[in-house]
């Protein structure tokens, strides 16, 4: 088969349909499994969970993207119901794109989303409400026409960049509604168009709308910014998560913006000034220095969205584990030069349907035609397994990550995160290991229960700090390039130690999650930096893969010599937080051996310094309904 169907996600989101086996897998079904699942638009109403995401259901109607909808009472197990929105007005003909719900004061929820009104990709702002608002499964939902489009283009905005409106909040004591819509700064003056912004419109009756002059916030070089996000964080250091409205001087507030240059989730943690309808980040070289950018996650996860649930108090994030290359140029090279690389044919195959959105309809039409072609060369040449990695990559984009808990860390200078409760429900059988030393260059496996799909926690504790290996200054910025050049097998001082997971049983397989201490320069704010990798070089025999390393740093003081790590293993998906939530990964991985049965946890230290595992527990973890798969 194409795809060993054991790499299939087990209990991450993943729409119906979305699995195509290789008894498929001939040349038209290919093309017709253009299906994503991408931004997350959730929302709670009476007791279920809403989640609606972007659909393209038949390959051959590109642009003729819908909202699936599925709908939970858990956040885990997912029905999914019929289409909530597709194209059926004219100011949505072209596409109904990402948006967001916002409950109004009576109860009942609306939803206001981009639509694409032509061909050349004229991008305005619809409404949609339910048609029966007393059930909750608001299956249907109307477009009432004589107030859509309820905002367009106007006042020199790049009507082609335009979208993604926000959850709209209201300011206590003023009953203006307002909300955000993404853009960028219209091409020409001297920023030449690469300035991502994010504009604040006002409404009292949440139909006529206003722009504000001034955008809420913009920042340079940073380039469109696609599904904003704004919501206020409490200061109180608990996971207690506030509703959109929420103000006061107990707040700070979130700005999260996904950059569509470079495929990644950033945000800053700041000041909503909402008489002047400005948001400033308390460091502003947050903004504006690629390697200081904060992002939700360093791995796969693009078009986040959050949502209060006011259930359990607390605010959910729902991201779209993309199998996404930040190095666009790699992208344009593979169309431009049609350089019949395996992996650039992927890249372009990806690029491709992120051209959806971003090129006219012939355009579009005429690229996946010379795909097409390309592939067929390929077919006849015999060389079909090139074409499986193709597919390959159209399976890795169609999962969520796990919704996420999100909340103001103590220190006021970025979010933690963590797994949503919800999901310990899964844990099954469990396995726990108590101090176990790991001597430099050994490793230790975990037995007794199954771990292709499981939940395991770790908490390490470092012999000695002393031998923490300097940091290279000229890598000190780029924890990427850091955990390039200093992957899970290069001995270090302190690290790197961690969890080899998805191991076969002979260990030439394994993705390997770890930190890595390092003694900074002289005079830096923090003597030791804590690297934490994602290295999957070796999670594959397969010699064609895509497997770039993530990193991030973490903001945590390891003087005490511990660390915490906790990774979510689903098939092809490795999912980590360190530290409780300060630094999270999410990788996607394609093993060839360790599969199913075969797949293994380690726990590995490849530095000088004896490393001990205070405590590890790993459970197997059942598979919830998936959307009647
Ligand atoms: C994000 C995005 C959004 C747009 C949607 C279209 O990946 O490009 O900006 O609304 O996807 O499906």
């Amino acid at each position: 088969s194409i795809v060993d169907p054991q790499l299939k996600t087990g209990y991450h989101f993943q729409p119906i349909k979305n699995w195509i086996n290789g008894n498929n897998a001939n040349l038209p079904n290919l093309l017709s499994a253009l299906i994503e699942v991408e931004l997350a638009t959730p929302l709670y109403y009476k007791g279920w969970y809403h989640f609606f995401y972007q659909y393209n259901p038949k390959g051959a109607v590109w642009g003729n993207i819908v909202w699936a909808h599925s709908v939970s009472r858990d956040l885990i197990n997912w029905h999914a119901l019929e289409t909530a929105l597709k194209p059926s007005i004219p100011s949505d003909q072209y596409g109904c794109w990402s948006g967001s719900a916002t409950i109004l004061p009576d109860g009942t929820p609306v939803i206001m989303y981009t639509g694409v009104a032509s061909p050349n990709n004229y991008q305005v702002q619809n409404i949609a409400y339910p048609k029966n608002a007393s059930n909750p499964l608001l299956r249907e939902w109307v477009k009432p026409s004589h107030i859509n489009p309820i905002i367009v283009p106007e006042g020199g905005i790049n009507a082609t960049q335009f979208r993604d409106p926000t959850t709209a909040w209201r300011a206590a004591g003023d009953d203006h509604w307002r909300l955000l819509i993404g853009s960028v700064a219209p091409t020409g003056g001297t920023r030449g168009g690469t300035r991502g912004v994010a504009y604040v419109y006002r409404s009292r009756d949440f139909r006529r709308w206003t722009r504000v002059r001034r955008p809420l916030h913009s920042a340079p070089a940073t380039g469109m910014w696609e599904c904003p996000d704004f919501y206020p964080v409490s200061k109180d250091g608990r996971r207690v998560g506030l509703e959109t409205s929420v103000m006061g001087t107990r707040v700070k507030h979130v700005l999260k913006n996904s950059l569509d240059l470079r495929r990644y989730d950033y945000y800053t943690v700041g000041v909503y000034d909402r008489r002047a309808e400005r948001y400033v980040p308390d460091d502003p070289a947050g903004d504006e220095g690629e390697s200081r950018r904060m992002r939700y996650d360093y791995g796969n996860f693009y078009a986040s969205k959050t949502f209060y649930d006011p259930v359990k108090k607390r605010r959910i994030l729902w991201g779209w584990a993309n199998e996404s290359d930040t190095a666009a140029d790699d992208v344009a090279k593979g169309w431009a030069g049609i350089q019949v690389q395996k992996l650039l044919i992927c890249y372009a195959y990806m690029h491709c349907m992120h051209c959806i959105y971003h090129s006219t309809y012939t355009d579009i039409l005429s690229k996946a035609q010379d795909l097409l072609d390309v592939i067929r060369v390929f077919v006849k040449k015999n060389l079909a397994k090139l074409v499986c990695h193709v597919f390959v990559y159209e399976f890795d984009g169609i999962d969520q990550a796990i919704p996420r808990t999100v909340w103001l860390d103590p220190s006021g200078k970025q979010l933690l995160q963590w797994p949503i409760e919800e999901v310990e429900a899964l844990r099954g059988k469990s396995v726990t290991l108590k101090d176990k030393v790991i001597k430099p260059g050994q490793h230790l496996k975990v037995t007794g229960i199954q771990t292709a799909q499981a939940d395991v926690e770790v908490s390490f504790e470092v012999s000695s700090l002393k031998g923490a290996e300097p940091l290279d200054p000229a890598l000190a910025g780029d924890a990427e390039r850091l955990c390039g050049a200093k992957g899970a097998d290069v001995e270090g001082g302190v690290g790197p130690f961690g969890l080899w997971v998805l191991a076969s049983a002979n260990k030439q397989e394994r993705t390997a999650v770890f930190f890595r201490v390092f003694r900074a320069a002289a005079g830096s704010d923090k003597p030791l930096m804590v690297l934490m990798c994602t290295d999957p070089t070796k999670s594959s025999l397969n010699p064609d893969l895509y497997r770039p390393t993530f990193a991030g740093f973490v903001d945590t003081d390891i003087k005490d010599g511990k660390i915490s790590l906790r990774s979510l293993i689903d098939r092809s998906v490795v999912e980590s937080f360190g530290a409780g939530g300060k630094t999270c990964i999410l990788s996607r991985v394609y093993p060839s051996l360790a599969i199913g049965k075969n797949a293994r946890i380690y726990v590995f230290n490849n530095g000088k310094a004896e490393i001990k595992v205070s405590r590890l527990t790993a459970w197997e973890m059942k598979k919830p309904l998936m959307n009647g798969s």
